[in-house]
């Protein structure tokens, strides 16, 4: 099921060369993936960058060279999809969630939270919301999924594996508490706790193209729909809605906001948190 969005493209953004439409449906029927709905000029820088790193004059040349090296493709697809992330980023963010959101939530769920990361990457995002719904209700039962388009990092999110530089907002005693430092290959780093690692379930997902799941209570989706062109976004601004029940909370990027937001249904619920009305 994907987003289908026939709509013509928006006039502040340039049209793209021929060659990365081509580049595009063919790394369409390779993988599945839709570039189409990536924001189109950011896109195209990206991957002519790549395409010149690996030799090739254009994004003809460079898709003949995906089709034809397993290596190349698993290099491009790792590229492609930007996967930075630490734990509890903005941290005053996580703040509010801890302080507002989550015990709001808790007050109208108090068996325990449906939660998504929408979008998860290695898992930092997810690995601190289960951290703060455990501390905030230690008894309840609570449903954590995690979803992103890149087998990779889900292998690292599931591993929950994290460096010294994802710890830098974790107090000494959430460090303690929930992980456990280990040399690893490059140095120290820290494990989140089976106890964390049991509590999620992690899957490969294309948000532009998958059914989205339901019944949710908090759905996290930050920093991904910004690589999306505006016609993405709506659409997946409306799934969201779908996705959450009555009073459900949706988490934003600290640079994100729903345009419209309110013609489509959405009421404020704090700074780069919008409500599904109960
Ligand atoms: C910058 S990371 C954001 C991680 C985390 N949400 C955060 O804010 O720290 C963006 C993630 O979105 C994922 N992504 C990009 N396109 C996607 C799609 N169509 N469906 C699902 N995930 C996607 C990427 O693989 C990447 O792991």
């Amino acid at each position: 099921m994907s987003l289908d969005i026939a709509s013509p493209r928006r006039s502040s953004e340039a049209a793209p060369q021929p060659d990365y439409t081509r580049f595009c449906q063919g790394i369409k029927s390779l993988t599945g993936i839709d570039l189409g709905q990536y924001r189109p000029a950011q896109m195209e820088r990206r991957l002519r960058t790549f395409a010149e790193r690996n030799g090739c004059r254009d994004l003809d040349a460079y898709l003949l060279t995906l089709k034809a090296d397993k290596v190349a493709l698993d290099g491009f697809l790792d590229r492609m999809t930007i996967n930075v992330s630490e734990l509890f980023r903005n941290p005053e963010r996580f703040q509010e969630l801890e302080k507002n959101i989550l015990p709001d939530l808790l007050q109208q769920h108090p068996r325990g939270l449906k939660v998504w990361s929408a979008g998860c990457s290695y898992g930092a995002e997810v690995y601190s919301l289960l951290i703060l719904a455990r501390e905030l209700a230690p008894r309840a039962t609570h449903e954590f999924h995690a979803y992103d388009l890149d087998e990779r990092v889900l292998a690292r999110a599931r591993e929950g594996v994290f460096a010294p530089s994802d710890m830098r907002n974790v107090s000494p005693e959430r460090r303690t508490r929930w992980f456990t430092e280990e040399q690893g290959p490059g140095g120290p780093q820290w494990r989140a706790k089976d106890e964390l690692r049991r509590g999620i379930q992690f899957k490969r997902f294309d948000l532009l193209k998958d059914r989205f799941p339901t019944g949710f209570d908090l759905i996290a989706c930050r920093n991904v729909v910004i690589y999306f062109n505006d016609d993405a976004k709506d659409v997946l601004y409306r799934r969201f809605l779908d996705a959450l029940v009555p009073g459900g909370v949706l988490f934003v990027g600290s640079t994100e906001r729903i345009n419209g937001s309110e013609a489509m249904g959405w009421e404020k619920a704090g700074t780069f948190f919008y409500g599904r009305p109960g």
